[in-house]
């Protein structure tokens, strides 16, 4: 299924919101919740920090740049697919490392793990990214699926996709929620800046993942190669 506009404006709008959600992930996490570290004696809730970031700018901004990348430049097919693959992969990577933190902090201060509903729906999230990546991989890419297979692999592969990432987002809406929540109930202010910033921040993730559908649905720039086999 595809729009009948061009995809490249609404890229445009993905990149500078993902640009815009990264750099208030990281306002927040330095400046409000007194930064990031892998290791602390003292503050366990540094380590935590790491949590947000890396799953922001990994599973969160990659991983929707990796969607778009079909549609964001006119390039050929085989550097389209490179160019999907790295960044996803690199998504996978900072998304482990991201959740391995929270498991980390919950460990070194006594709290039990996978209790929530994001947890839940978030390892199912990771499992389901690392099992499209790999089926990607193995059938579009090395060592290769036959002709037919890619064909009938390719609309399962985008909806899987699509639907994967709309977890993503709705995940990373959860964390928000959640984890305000917690700092709320532990004295900060309801209407003060840094609820301000938090709730903001969602609201422009949802909105980038909004924009990276409307993306990919829409009509890639035109390349020579456009019409080559998958
Ligand atoms: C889409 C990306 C995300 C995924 C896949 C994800 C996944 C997870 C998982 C699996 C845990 C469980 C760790 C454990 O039980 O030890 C967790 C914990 C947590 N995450 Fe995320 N997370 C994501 C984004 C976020 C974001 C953006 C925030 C915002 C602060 C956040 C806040 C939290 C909090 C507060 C916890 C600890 C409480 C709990 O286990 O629910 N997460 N996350």
């Amino acid at each position: 299924m595809a729009l009948g506009v061009p995809a490249v404006p609404f890229t445009f709008v993905v990149h500078v919101l993902g640009l815009v959600s990264i750099v208030m992930v990281l306002i927040w996490n330095i400046k409000y919740r007194g930064g990031l570290a892998w290791d602390s004696a003292t503050n366990k809730g540094l380590i935590f920090n790491i949590h947000p970031v890396l799953l922001q700018i990994g599973l969160v901004v990659l991983g929707g740049e990796a969607i778009i990348s079909y549609k964001a430049f006119p390039l050929k097919k085989e550097v389209k697919k490179l160019v999907h693959l790295i960044l996803h992969a690199v998504a996978l990577v900072l998304g482990i490392v991201g959740i391995y933190c929270a498991f980390k902090f919950h460990n070194e201060s006594g709290i039990a793990n996978l209790y929530s509903l994001h947890s839940w729906i978030g390892i199912g999230v990771i499992i389901l990214y690392a099992i499209q990546w790999l089926y990607g991989f193995v059938i579009f890419f090395y060592p290769g699926g036959s002709a037919g297979l890619r064909r009938e692999s390719l609309p399962w592969h985008v909806l899987l996709g699509i639907f994967v990432y709309v977890l993503v987002i709705a995940t990373a809406i959860l964390g928000y929620l959640e984890k305000l929540t917690f700092v709320e109930n532990s004295g900060v202010a309801k209407y003060g800046p840094e609820a301000f910033l938090v709730n903001f921040l969602a609201v422009i993730t949802v909105l980038f993942g909004a924009f990276v559908v409307l993306a990919s649905i829409s009509q890639a720039p035109a390349a020579e190669d456009d019409y080559a086999p998958i």
